[in-house]
C-alpha cells in the first residue's frame, strides 16, 4: 500500500518489518554501537514471543540490521525476553542482564554473554546455564519485577550494584537495589532506593550521573564521590510510568552508603514532575559512550494510529533520534537533550532563509525542494514593544487544553507548520503545528509554552491527535529557539537547546511527497514576531545504498 509506505522514516531507526518497543542494552563495543530492542518477529503488534532485535552502527545514525540476538526458548523466558541493560566490565567484557517472563509468567532476571567476544558485531549470545539469577523478593508481585539497569562498581565493598523498578501493594512506584560480586549471585540491599506514592509500576528505571558538558560513567562518579564528595555531580533517576505511559525524570543525589536517592526538589519528584518528552516517548534508556565521552538516550516512539493500520503496513514503532543528555548548567533545574552530532552528517541541501518578520495573523510559506526529511533550526523574537503593550494577565494557558495553534492570545501561538499541505493552507489543510505561546502571569512575568498541535496532522480518523507540550524555561535575553526533525511520520522537536522536547507521530494523507511543505505562522493577536534565524536542512536517508554496500 503506497499510502502507508510513505510513513516509513528516512533517518530514524526502525526494523525492516514487524513490531518494536523498548530500546535494550545499548552499548559501545570494539568500534560499534549496538542497539537491541524489544521485537516481535511474527507480527506488527506486541505479543508473548518478544525477542531481542539487534542492529549495529559505527555512527549512531547508519544502521546495519543483524539477526535476532535472543529468543524466548527457555522455561525462564519462554513468555518473552524482556527489557534489560548492558554492563561493560573493566576488562572490556560485556554482561547482559534482562527480564525473562517464565512459563508461569513470573518476572525473573537473567544473565547472558556474547558467545564470541572477539566478534565486534556481537552476533551470538549465550544465556547463563543457571538462569534465572533473581526472583521477585518477598512482598513484591511476581509481575512487578522487571527491567534491570546497567550495573556500576562500588569500591566501598567491592560489589557491583544495579536497580530494578516495581510498585508496592499501595500503588507506590519504587526502586530496589541489588549487589553482586560476580553477576551470578545477588543480594537485595536493605531499604528502598526511592519511592513515590500513587505513581504505580515503574518500568525501565535508569540512574546516571550528570555534570557539565561531558557525559559521566556511573562507576567513575561513584568512585569520585567517595574521594571528594562529588558535589558537582547530580544523579538523574528516570522511570517509565506504566499508569500513564510517560517517562519521568528528576535530578537528585545518590548516596550509595545509605542506599538512597533524594530529589533536589520534592515538588518535582519522580513520576510527578519533569518528563523527558511531552509527546510520544517511552521506556527510554541511556548508555555511556566512552568513545565520545557522552551519555546518549534512546526512547521508544510508538504509533498513534490503529492496530489495524499497523498490521496493514506490516510494522510498528520507531526509536527516537539518539540524544545526548547533559545537565543544563544555566538553569540547574533540568536536562538538555540534543540530537547526537552525527545526525548533522545527513544534512544535504541547506537553505538559510535569513531573517523573516511574520505579522500577527499571517502565514509565510518556505520555498523548499523537498520537505519530508528535514532538520530545521529556528529562532524567534517577539517585538519588545508588543510585549510591553500586553498588560493583561493570560493565566492558565495549557498546551493540551487552550485551543492549540488556533487558540489566539496576545503573544502566541507562533512557530512552524510542518508536513503541511504545500498547495493550500486553508483551515482544513493537513499540517502539524510546532509553536511557542508566551503568556503573561498575574505577577507580570512571562511564561513560555512549547507545544505540538497534532489535531490537523491527518485527515485519517483512526488516529490519536492531541495538543501536547509544556512550559519551557527561557532566561533573560534569550530568543525562543527550536530544532525540529521532520521524518515522514515523526516530528521530533527540541526547544530552547533541548530544555524541553516534544515528539509526535503524524500520518498525513495529502501533505506527502512533493505536496509536503513548511510554513511560518504567527497566530498571535498582538505581536509581530521575527524569525531571527532560520535554516532548513534537507536530510539524506541513513539507509543510504552506497553506505550499506560499503559495510
Ligand atoms: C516497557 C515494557 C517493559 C518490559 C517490556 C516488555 O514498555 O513493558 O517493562 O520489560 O516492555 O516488552
Amino acid at each position: 500500500n503506497a499510502m502507508l509506505q510513505w510513513q516509513r522514516t528516512g533517518f530514524h531507526f526502525q526494523p525492516e518489518k514487524n513490531w518494536m518497543n523498548d530500546p535494550n542494552g545499548p552499548v559501545y563495543y570494539k568500534g560499534w554501537y549496538h542497539l537491541f530492542y524489544q521485537y516481535n518477529p511474527d507480527s506488527a503488534i506486541w505479543g508473548n514471543k518478544i525477542a531481542w532485535g539487534h542492529a549495529a552502527s559505527r555512527d549512531l545514525v547508519r544502521w546495519r540490521h543483524l539477526p535476532v540476538a535472543m529468543s524466548p526458548d527457555q522455561w525462564y523466558d519462554i513468555n518473552g525476553v524482556w527489557s534489560g541493560s548492558a554492563t561493560v566490565l573493566p576488562d572490556g567484557r560485556i554482561v547482559m542482564l534482562y527480564t525473562g517472563s517464565t512459563n508461569a509468567s513470573v518476572q525473573v532476571q537473567c544473565l547472558a554473554f556474547p558467545t564470541d567476544p572477539s566478534d565486534p558485531l556481537l552476533i551470538n549470545w549465550t544465556k547463563y546455564e543457571n538462569n534465572p539469577v533473581m526472583y521477585p523478593p518477598p512482598g513484591v508481585g511476581e509481575k512487578d519485577f522487571r527491567d534491570p539497569t546497567t550495573a556500576w562498581f562500588d569500591g566501598s565493598d567491592d560489589t557491583w550494584r544495579l536497580v530494578i523498578g516495581s510498585k508496592d501493594d499501595r500503588h507506590a512506584g519504587m526502586v530496589m537495589t541489588y549487589k553482586t560480586k560476580d553477576f551470578m549471585e545477588y543480594e537485595l540491599v536493605h531499604g528502598l532506593l526511592h519511592q513515590v506514592p500513587g505513581t504505580g509500576m515503574w518500568e525501565c528505571i535508569d540512574l546516571y550521573p550528570v555534570g557539565g558538558v561531558r557525559g559521566i560513567d556511573m562507576t567513575d562518579a561513584v568512585a569520585a564521590s567517595s574521594t571528594n564528595g562529588g558535589d558537582d555531580v547530580l544523579h538523574v533517576m528516570k522511570e517509565s510510568s506504566d499508569d500513564d505511559r510517560h517517562d519521568y525524570y528528576a535530578l537528585g543525589r545518590y548516596d550509595g552508603a545509605k542506599n538512597t536517592w533524594t530529589p533536589l526538589d520534592v515538588d518535582a519528584d519522580l513520576g510527578i514532575g519533569l518528563r523527558y518528552d511531552w509527546g510520544k516517548f517511552y521506556a527510554s534508556k541511556t548508555f555511556y559512550d566512552p568513545a565520545k565521552k557522552r551519555r546518549v538516550l534512546w526512547g521508544w516512539v510508538g504509533e498513534t494510529d490503529s492496530e489495524r493500520a499497523d498490521v496493514a503496513k506490516g510494522w510498528a514503532s520507531l526509536q527516537s533520534i539518539p540524544r545526548t543528555v547533559v545537565l543544563d548548567t544555566k538553569t540547574g533545574s533540568n536536562l538538555l537533550q540534543w540530537p547526537v552530532q552525527e545526525v548533522e552528517t545527513l544534512r544535504t541541501n541547506s537553505t538559510d532563509l535569513g531573517r523573516v518578520t511574520i505579522d500577527h495573523g499571517s502565514v509565510f510559506p518556505l520555498s523548499l525542494h523537498r520537505a519530508t526529511q528535514l532538520d530545521i533550526e529556528a529562532s524567534f523574537r517577539i517585538d519588545p514593544l508588543d510585549i510591553a503593550a500586553t498588560k493583561e494577565a493570560d493565566i492558565g494557558y495549557n498546551c493540551s487544553t487552550s485551543g492549540g495553534a488556533a487558540g489566539r492570545g496576545a503573544l502566541g501561538p507562533f512557530g512552524l507548520l510542518v508536513l503541511a499541505d504545500a498547495r493550500h493552507h486553508g483551515g482544513d489543510a493537513e499540517r502539524t503545528a510546532v509553536y511557542f505561546y508566551v503568556a503573561r502571569g498575574l505577577d507580570g512575568g512571562l511564561r513560555t509554552h512549547f507545544c505540538h498541535d497534532e489535531t490537523r496532522s491527518s485527515r485519517a480518523n483512526d488516529i490519536v491527535k492531541r495538543v501536547v507540550g509544556n512550559t519551557v524555561p527561557v532566561l533573560n535575553g534569550e530568543d525562543l529557539s527550536v530544532r525540529v526533525l521532520v521524518d515522514h511520520s515523526i516530528v521530533e522537536s527540541f526547544a530552547m537547546e533541548g530544555r524541553s522536547t516534544v515528539t509526535s507521530r503524524v500520518y498525513p494523507t495529502e501533505a506527502i511527497y512533493a505536496n509536503a511543505g513548511v510554513y511560518l505562522f504567527n497566530n498571535a493577536t498582538g505581536a509581530q514576531v521575527t524569525a531571527t534565524s532560520l535554516v532548513v536542512h534537507e536530510m539524506d536517508s541513513s539507509y543510504n545504498q552506497a553506505y550499506m554496500a560499503s559495510m
